[in-house]
């Protein structure tokens, strides 16, 4: 049972499911595409039956999956990431060291040479099979000595793997990059102000960008007990550009005070500016933001109508004049913004994301071109999960194709898998799943190899 007193994050659309189960030859409305043939997976937090993991980022991740075969959705399934945490292994050992396979890996699932790895900030990547059953933890042959990024990016013409591993002891940020194959071949420390939460990074053709925001570490709050990284009102912020060819060589631009959690994308553009498309947070936002979703007791009352949201701007990094200007794209709050994988690091003309106030939830595309905003409703009862593009086989235009997302009613009892056409966010298809599926973090299309 679930009180006023039950944090938000155990609660409604977020509280855990207690168990893992599997139903097959779900019930579709309306049509499924048939080249929609492939798996798509999602992970979030989910504490064990009776857990308070005391934070909506600690609870440890669970995957869901929709199969999807030729116009029928197969089955659905759901599997904790059996980690080394969640066998109760502490992340601190006795003499100090970390072990980073005791993670949560609640945050993403990608594949990367022909494996798939949930992904936590704060650890190693575990390998789980295409029925997300557990293989174990990873750090490509010993090579990887950071926790890695659960936002790495795949350059679409390299196949290449950029990633980045933050901590709050040093070597406080290191990049990384696997090749096609999966071999681990560079890693190169940066050096940065402190330590800093350092959610999400940018890639383009030739450069990384990694944001160096005032969520910053303190030990004091650590070895209180309270969440070790708060807002500063004194550390600053900066972005700090990398060559690709010249890894751990950045040179940093002071930006106004925020938070990013989520870069949408980046690019070069024609004048050899660095272009991101972020959803940022005003510092007031981003405070009111980590109270809600904390053990913060003042939160949880209000927290639905006091969070803050983020909404659409751009960064132009000029390496020329050594400046950065910000244009803010839209008034619309937003989050989980996405675009085409096809185009990552160039130049996108549609973003997806999606808004939830508390009272309205819909699926959203920003038009870069003529600046408007497309909505898919959803209404006051249901929210929807990160919208997943999957392109159309031999598309004409860029938004030819659809988009996946798992929207849950808000009370937390029932799940579709919708798919929405792209290019006018129409619904063409609703999955109906056989259970609520807790509102999540990230997923990924995975296509069944043709
Ligand atoms: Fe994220």
């Amino acid at each position: 049972m679930t009180t006023t007193d039950t944090p938000l994050y155990l609660r409604g659309h977020l509280a855990p499911v207690p168990d893992e189960i599997e139903a097959r030859d779900l019930p579709v409305e309306g049509s499924l595409p048939p080249e929609l043939t492939g798996r798509y997976l999602r992970n979030g937090p989910n504490p064990l039956p009776g857990q308070d993991p005391g934070h909506w980022f600690a609870g440890h991740g669970m995957l869901h999956g929709v199969r999807l075969r030729e116009g029928r959705a197969e089955w659905y399934r759901n599997r904790w990431v059996r980690t080394e945490a969640l066998e109760g292994h502490p992340f601190v050992r006795p003499d100090g060291t970390f072990d980073r396979a005791a993670v949560t890996a609640n945050t993403h699932i990608v594949g990367h040479a022909g494996r798939l790895l949930a992904l936590v900030e704060n650890g190693f990547p575990y390998e789980v099979t295409p029925e997300l059953e557990t293989v174990g933890p990873r750090d490509f042959g010993g090579r990887l000595t950071t926790a890695m990024t659960a936002h790495p990016k795949t350059d679409p013409t390299t196949g290449d793997l950029h990633f980045f591993g933050y901590g709050a002891l040093p070597p406080l940020l290191t990049y990384h990059r696997l090749d096609a194959a999966g071999e681990l071949v560079t890693s190169a420390e940066i050096a940065v102000a402190g330590p800093t939460m350092m959610h999400d990074f940018a890639v383009t053709e030739r450069h990384a960008v990694f944001l160096d925001l005032p969520m910053a570490f303190s030990l004091e709050a650590a070895m209180a007990g309270s969440l070790p990284y708060g807002w500063s009102d004194t550390y600053g912020a900066r972005l700090g550009v990398m060559p690709l060819d010249r890894p751990g060589e950045v040179r940093w631009f002071e930006i106004d005070p925020c938070y990013v959690f989520h870069v949408g994308n980046a690019f070069e553009d024609a004048a050899g500016r660095i272009v991101l498309d972020v959803a940022r947070y005003a510092p007031e936002d981003i405070t009111a933001v980590w109270d809600s979703i904390g053990p913060n007791e003042a939160g949880h009352a209000s927290a639905a109508a006091a969070a803050g949201v983020a909404t659409l701007h751009r960064w132009a990094v000029d390496p020329a004049a050594g400046t950065v200007s910000q244009t803010q794209l839209s008034d619309q709050g937003l989050e989980f913004p996405t675009v085409d994988d096809d185009l990552a690091g160039r130049s996108n003309r549609y973003l997806y994301a999606v808004a939830d106030s508390g009272t309205r939830a819909a699926v959203l595309r920003h038009d870069a071109e003529t600046g408007a905003v497309a909505a898919h409703e959803l209404g006051a009862d249901v929210v929807a999960g990160e919208a997943v593009f999957v392109p159309a086989a031999d598309r004409r235009h860029e938004d030819e194709g659809w988009l996946l997302s798992i929207t849950t009613t808000r009370d937390g009892r029932a799940s579709d898998l919708l798919v929405l056409d792209a290019s006018d966010l129409s619904r063409v298809a609703r999955v109906a799943l056989p259970r609520g599926v807790p509102a999540g973090f990230h997923g990924s299309w995975n296509a069944d190899e043709s």
